[in-house]
């Protein structure tokens, strides 16, 4: 870890496996152009937030989905997305073609389910359908499929799944990028770090599912610390 280019957690969010996936995720399966609108579910998690900051620096138009108002807000004025929807109050599909009246170029999905389907029904002609994750589906005893699938035919869209690790060689070169960016100023890094060592991991982890986060969750951890 070369601590000289970032602080250590920074090295586990945007220079760590979540930059990353931001990175290859929307610029390679993504493929956004300049003036496009890009949008992402899970946008105030670690890897949605950089997506939305990096659609931006490509010149796109940023739209991000999340849970609540300090969220949303936390996108647009701290990040800089061009709006955001609050999925916990908003009607997702109506806001989404408020938003994207031309359609969504390229959707970046970290949840699937509902949000996934809402989406489904706006996209642009050629839009690419990135699926990253499936937060909303880990836990569930049956698997929601994507019921409104048959608009990626009438879209000519694309849906295609993808894995960072299949990017490894090309690694050293995203994070010299991701780390430009984050010296010019033009992407914000933000970790969350809890407290309480590996005994606090089932608490820290539930956060991720109750949306209790803000970027990237870290559980801090003490050399020697077992958790006994
Ligand atoms: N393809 C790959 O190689 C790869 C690599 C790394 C990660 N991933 C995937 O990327 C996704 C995002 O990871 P991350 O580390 O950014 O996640 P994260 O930081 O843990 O973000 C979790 C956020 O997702 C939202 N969320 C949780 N459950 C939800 C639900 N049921 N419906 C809607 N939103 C929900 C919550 O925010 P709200 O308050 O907004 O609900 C939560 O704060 C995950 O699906 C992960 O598996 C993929």
């Amino acid at each position: 870890m070369d601590t000289s280019l970032a602080p250590a957690p920074v090295h586990l969010g945007v220079l760590g496996i979540s930059g990353l996936t931001a990175y290859f995720g929307l610029l390679d399966v993504g493929r956004p152009e300049p003036g496009q609108t890009v949008v992402v579910s899970g946008a105030a998690g670690s890897v949605g937030s950089i997506v939305g900051q990096i659609a931006r620096i490509k010149g796109c138009r940023a739209v991000g989905i999340a849970g609540g108002p300090e969220k949303c807000a936390w996108l647009v004025d701290e990040l800089g997305f061009d709006a955001a929807v609050d999925y916990k109050a908003d009607d997702v599909a109506d806001r989404v073609k408020e938003l994207a009246p031309e359609g969504v170029d390229v959707f970046l999905d970290n949840v699937g389910g509902e949000i996934l389907d809402a989406v489904l029904l706006h996209l642009a002609r050629g839009a690419r359908v990135v699926l990253s994750g499936g937060l909303s589906q880990y836990n569930a005893s049956e698997t929601r499929g994507p019921s409104n699938y048959l608009q990626l035919l009438g879209a000519r869209a694309s849906m295609i799944g993808f894995l960072t690790p299949d990017y490894a060689e090309r690694y050293p070169q995203a994070r010299r990028e991701l780390a430009g960016w984050l010296r010019e100023g033009r992407l914000v890094s933000h970790e969350q770090i809890v407290a309480g060592g590996v005994r606090a991991f089932p608490d820290a982890l539930l956060k991720l599912y109750a949306g209790e986060n803000l970027g990237k969750l870290i559980l801090a951890v003490a050399v020697g610390d077992s958790g006994a």
